[in-house]
């Protein structure tokens, strides 16, 4: 063994001893726990290889210990035990192959998978089905006595069994979980703070560590902690075979065990399991961070005994790390099409969830002042799936007095214009709607593939475009030529042609996806088709008034002002202009006339018709010269009622409006067969 690796062992000791520390005695953690588990391994690893590096002092040498001062301590009746970790299929593999050579030949192991929850452990004791004492992991063999908080988390028993029925309660038994918050209550109580004034909670299991840690339990009893119980640690009066014999017993006396347990005949069988945890993850409604494999049989786990202080016979499988805590080196200010400014935190390269991340969502300078977010502070980072990954929170406890506070621009990077903060809106923007970056923005989301989808139209030639004076908004792409663009570097022939033939292709869209490309605020896709669908033109739109747009079903009188006030803006209105002339179409398709047998009649639809779909319905009458409304009047000539109508039918019934059904309707158009024609 060489000089440096025993150095190296040394250091990692050092590092983890100080990292418990703070996670144990300050409760102010500045590694996250997945690096935590890095240096833990790797210091493990050394010491398996070469055992005469172990000191006393190894933090490998025992379990943490979170023992506080401000509560008397008490014994447990059997040591709580942590667990080894897997972080691969592998590692899998070998734990059980492990196990295999240590019980007699051919035996066959059966195994309970569980969730891994993220939040702190709990010991329970009952006398008789009484809860008389809990306590908190401790050193493993003494804990923290919670029991006044304990008894304010809502779903623990305070006796048992909880349901008359149920099996009758044993002498004495101690049980083992997990205490946390659910998302949502973690998340009701942030927006309390909020509320109140008061700095947000990062981290949903340190919140719920010091909440049942509160020496005054009237704090605890005001937030919603839950519980799940996952095991029995010792029992008086009663025999259980197995861990899912255990977990089968704990729900019928009425304890919470966590949901999604099951038992499976083969540890292939659990690692199959695997990806369904992962996916599952994010939909659960509490925080897991992985889960946990135990050997069925309480005999077997027995008999493969321990590991330092890990039983054999489990082990947690943790998922890749979601979480990190890396520097931010520094913000940078993005300008959108509306002019809404948005910080970016510039990281220090951190691997996370499989891929290096360098830059990060901050959201807003809002969310920046209350989380209290520093230049040059140690922040966590989180990235979950596919998501951008985004700055959680910083870790005050690493910080040395030379952070600085991070606030809005003054102005614009880009215009160098005022930047300005709308009332009522957190955030901040460039006002001109003639900002190069704004242009730059609203071209690029015009051309992209959810809008008007002109192929070969990527960021990068937009912004050469713009560059080169070619184009000032977006009605300039469609009269682009083809000399001035070969000129371009990069702009061979077939480039050119094929870049003119998508533009030409895109002056034909329809009306409802060029009205959903003009970034109208609200507008997307649904709402652009119910627009087009009612106004045919853009003519028609531009003199429409609110109330008429408000009319539609699924337009409020909100969207409907934005979109007056956008075709009132004379700008939009000049480069709408510039469009038409340059030959883009401004109408809807004529729809198919099948009839005029509802010419001049107004119909309302309420309730589920028995064969048509409502766009069924509405196509139906507008086909055969009807008009189909939002609301009923007056004006309205039928009301045409399906099976549980809403209020429009007793509106019908007060003004004296005709009710119809469906079968009247296709009476009225010339009888059923004329549906064949939709
Ligand atoms: S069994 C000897 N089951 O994870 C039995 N632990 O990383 C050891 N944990 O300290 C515990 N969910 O606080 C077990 N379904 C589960 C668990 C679980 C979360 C915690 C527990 C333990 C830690 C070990």
């Amino acid at each position: 063994m060489s000089e440096s690796i025993a150095m190296r062992a040394a250091e990692l000791r050092e590092q983890l001893n100080y990292h418990i520390y703070r996670y144990n005695v300050l409760g102010d953690p500045v590694i996250t726990d997945a690096e935590y588990d890095k240096l833990y391994r790797e210091l493990l690893a050394l010491e398996t290889e070469y055992p005469e590096l172990v000191t006393s002092d190894s933090p490998t040498q025992r379990a943490g210990s979170d023992l506080s001062e401000d509560f008397p301590k008490v014994q447990h009746p059997a040591p709580i035990l942590s667990l080894a970790n897997a972080f691969s299929e592998d590692d899998l593999r070998a734990w059980e192959e492990r196990n295999l050579k240590l019980l007699p030949a051919g035996s066959a192991l059966q195994y309970t998978l569980e969730p891994k929850l993220d939040g702190l452990t709990i010991v329970i004791t009952y006398q008789n089905g009484y809860l008389t004492q809990a306590a908190t992991r401790g050193n493993g063999e003494m804990g923290d006595d919670v029991t006044a908080n304990v008894r304010t988390i809502r779903n623990i028993p305070l006796r048992i069994p909880v349901q008359p029925g149920g099996p009758p309660a044993p002498e004495r038994l101690t049980v083992r979980g997990e205490v946390l918050f659910l998302k949502k209550d973690f998340e009701a109580l942030n927006r309390s703070q909020e509320e109140a004034g008061g700095p947000l909670y990062v981290n949903a299991r340190n919140t719920a560590s010091g909440t049942l840690k509160q020496k005054d339990s009237r704090i605890t009893a005001a937030r919603p902690l839950t519980a799940y119980i996952y095991s029995v640690v010792q029992i008086v009066g009663y025999e259980l075979d197995s861990q899912w014999g255990s977990l089968q017993y704990l729900r019928d006396l009425g304890f919470p065990i966590p949901p999604h347990v099951d038992l499976y005949p083969t540890l292939s069988d659990i690692i199959q399991q695997l990806p369904t945890w992962e996916s599952r993850k994010k939909s659960l409604n509490f925080e897991i961070d992985g889960v946990v494999i135990k050997v069925n049989d309480n005999l077997t786990a027995a008999e493969l005994g321990y590991s330092g202080k890990d039983p054999r016979g489990a082990i947690a499988y943790k998922f890749p790390a979601e979480e990190m805590s890396t520097k931010l080196v520094g913000v940078t200010v993005n300008i959108g099409r509306t002019g809404k400014v948005t910080p970016t935190a510039q990281l220090e390269p951190v691997f996370l969830g499989g891929v290096t991340v360098v830059n990060a969502s901050l959201h807003n300078y809002d969310q920046i002042a209350k989380l209290d977010i520093r230049l040059g502070d140690t922040v966590i980072v989180k990235r979950s799936g596919e998501v951008i990954p985004y700055v959680i929170g910083p870790v005050t406890g690493a910080r040395d007095g030379s952070e600085t506070a991070i606030l809005p621009p003054e102005t614009c990077p880009y215009s160098g214009d005022k930047i300005v903060q709308i009332e009522g809106l957190i955030d901040y923007f460039c006002p001109n709607p003639l900002c190069p970056e704004r242009i730059f923005r609203s071209i690029e989301f015009f051309v992209s593939r959810g809008a008007m989808d002109i192929e070969g139209m990527g960021p990068q030639t937009v912004k050469t475009l713009i560059e080169r004076g070619f184009i000032q908004d977006e009605a300039d792409l469609f009269t682009l030529r083809r000399e001035p663009l070969l000129e371009l570097e990069g702009f061979a022939d077939k480039k050119v042609d094929n870049l003119l033939a998508s533009v030409e292709a895109a002056k034909s869209r329809p009306l409802a996806q060029l009205l959903s490309s003009l970034g109208i605020d609200g507008v997307g896709s649904v709402v652009a088709g119910l627009i087009a669908d009612r106004f045919r033109s853009v003519d028609a739109l531009m003199s429409a008034a609110a109330e008429a747009i408000d009319e539609i079903e699924g337009i409020g009188p909100v969207l409907a002002q934005s979109v007056v006030d956008w075709f009132a803006d004379e700008q939009h209105r000049r480069v709408l202009e510039k469009m038409r002339a340059a030959g883009v179409k401004m109408e809807a398709e004529a729809k198919v006339v099948a009839g005029e047998s509802l010419n001049g009649l107004t119909f309302v639809l309420t309730g589920t018709l028995p064969t048509l779909s409502r766009e069924q319905a509405t196509e139906l009458i507008e086909s055969h010269g009807g008009k189909v409304t939002g609301s009923v009047s007056k004006k309205t000539s039928y009301v045409l009622m399906g099976d549980s109508p809403g209020s429009k039918a007793d509106k019908a019934r007060q003004l004296g409006v005709a009710i119809i059904g469906e079968a009247d309707l296709l009476n009225m158009i010339g009888g059923p067969t004329q549906q064949r024609l939709l």
